[in-house]
């Protein structure tokens, strides 16, 4: 830690009312997926559809918090946290994604609320965590307008009979993801694998989300933002052949403007990038007058979600070494590219901290003034409870302690960042990797639904409790 301005102890720390929490979504925690009312989403639909979650793994039981959220929320309490980020679930409140609300599922999560704020945690609600219902989707999904709209009725419904306990409202969580592994490769719920569906569902994601801003400010929601998975894409030094380097900066303006700017610029200053490429953009038929002004509505916060970024260097797609695979941005003599000497994930994600300071300060200046929280960040890892009973997950806590690093110089470096939220609180359902992949800080025993806060849940609480980043001990293992 050098050059950083630190407490006498040498600690880093945050600003003065730093908001601390941690996220989790309806679907990857919930379970209960049919009791009180609750209909069915494309998540039910994929998950239980034979080899498309490894394992055969379901949400269907996930980590019980229907019926557990008091013990979380104590979790929370206990961890000194100020806000939870969680997610709605489309699905428990319109059971076919439209008409009147099911009280039931609103019942739950008012009682969730009213559980926070007895423990004095801010909600942050997301609205969507990709469990469409699967009624709309029967009717095309977000391939169509028409669940645009309905987002908005739904996100108004929401407002109105939840708001008063709000912090902040998200639209959607990551976009991004819901269009390219939903709609184009097909490895997320729908599990459709149609270019022509990804770019219309990429667009009518955006206007639901700028449809749900206007109608969450006249239901008087407090704060409005969206959370958007960020990918600083990073060029390698090294020897770069010749009109390479032309070429590998030209491969960093699309494949950014296809991870990031595709949302990010109609959402910050309504408009599609130039660099993205031709079959990403939705055609312009979809586009209605007045389309991108909604989608470009002013927000209260932008939520980032960072895990990893995009290396490229120069390369021969035709002829790849170790580490290189072809970059998605076609451009002849660029290839993407792990380094060697980063370490990776159980998840194959490369760790990168200094791609969140990046992310940060980015960001920061596309939007001057427009406060920014990190709404997710995190690592899977190998854990398991030792014969003591504990988990020690040392691997996470080096990664939270350099993230939580670079988010700090991030903040010296002009980055409007006010909160930080790991993911996730629990270990949970991974989606396409089911119950594999641990992302929690508190591990759950899927067998008996026994919560056990890891070694990286009290690092964690040490952070939150000092609002500064401790220094590691010099005999740390990693
Ligand atoms: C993000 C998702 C979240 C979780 C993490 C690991 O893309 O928003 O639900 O799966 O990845």
């Amino acid at each position: 830690m050098t050059g950083l301005a630190t407490g006498d102890d040498g600690a880093l720390g945050f600003p003065e009312g730093f908001t601390w929490g941690a996220s989790t979504a309806a679907y990857q925690i919930e379970g209960a997926v049919v009791e009180d009312g609750r209909g069915p989403s494309v998540w039910d639909t994929f998950s239980h559809t034979p080899g498309k979650v490894r394992g055969g793994d379901t949400g269907d039981i996930a980590c019980d918090s229907y019926h557990r959220y008091r013990e979380d929320v104590a979790l929370l309490a206990s961890l000194g946290l100020t806000s939870y980020r969680f997610s709605l679930s489309w699905p428990r409140i319109q059971p076919g994604g439209r008409g009147p609300v099911n009280q039931r599922g609103l019942d739950y999560y008012r009682a969730l609320l009213d559980e926070l704020a007895a423990h004095g945690i801010a909600a942050v609600v997301t609205i969507y965590h990709w469990d469409l219902p699967q009624e709309l989707q029967d009717e095309g999904g977000w391939a169509v307008r028409g669940t645009a709209e309905r987002f908005a009725e739904y996100a108004a419904l929401a407002a109105g009979a939840l708001g008063d306990r709000v912090a902040r409202w998200i639209t959607l969580n990551e976009p991004q993801v819901v269009s390219t592994n939903g709609y184009r490769n097909g490895d997320h719920a729908p599990g459709l694998r149609d270019a022509g569906a990804a770019s219309a569902a990429t667009h009518h994601l955006l206007l639901g989300h700028g449809l749900a801003v206007r109608a969450l400010r006249d239901a008087g929601a407090a704060e409005v933002g969206i959370t958007l998975d960020m990918h600083p894409v990073r060029v390698l030094g090294g020897p770069v052949a010749e009109g390479g380097s032309g070429a590998l900066e030209q491969g960093r303006l699309i494949i950014d403007a296809a991870a990031n700017g595709l949302y990010l610029e109609p959402v910050l200053h309504g408009r599609y990038p130039e660099h993205a490429p031709a079959t990403l953009l939705p055609p312009a038929a979809l586009i209605a007058d007045g389309d991108l002004e909604m989608i470009s509505a002013p927000l209260d916060f932008l939520g980032v979600n960072y895990y990893s970024p995009i290396f490229l260097r120069a390369g021969d797609p035709a002829d790849l070494r170790r580490n290189e695979q072809p970059a998605r941005c076609q451009v002849p003599g660029v290839v993407e590219y792990q380094p060697e000497e980063l370490e990776r994930t159980p998840m194959g994600w490369l760790v990168d901290p200094s791609g969140l300071h990046q992310v940060l300060v980015d960001v920061s200046r596309q939007a001057p003034g427009l406060p920014l929280y990190v709404t997710e960040n995190g690592c899977a890892a190998e854990d398991y409870v030792n014969p003591d009973g504990e988990v020690n997950d040392v691997e996470r806590i080096r990664y939270l302690h350099t993230h939580l690093e670079a988010a700090a110089r991030a903040i010296k470096d002009g980055a409007n960042l006010a909160g930080y939220f790991v993911w996730s609180l629990l270990d949970n359902f991974e989606w396409g990797w089911g119950y594999q992949k641990r992302f929690g800080i508190v591990f759950v025993d899927f067998g008996t639904q026994r919560r056990i806060p890891k070694a990286s849940a009290a690092f964690y609480a040490n952070v939150v409790r000092a609002n500064a980043i401790p220094l590691l001990p010099a005999s740390w293992p990693l």
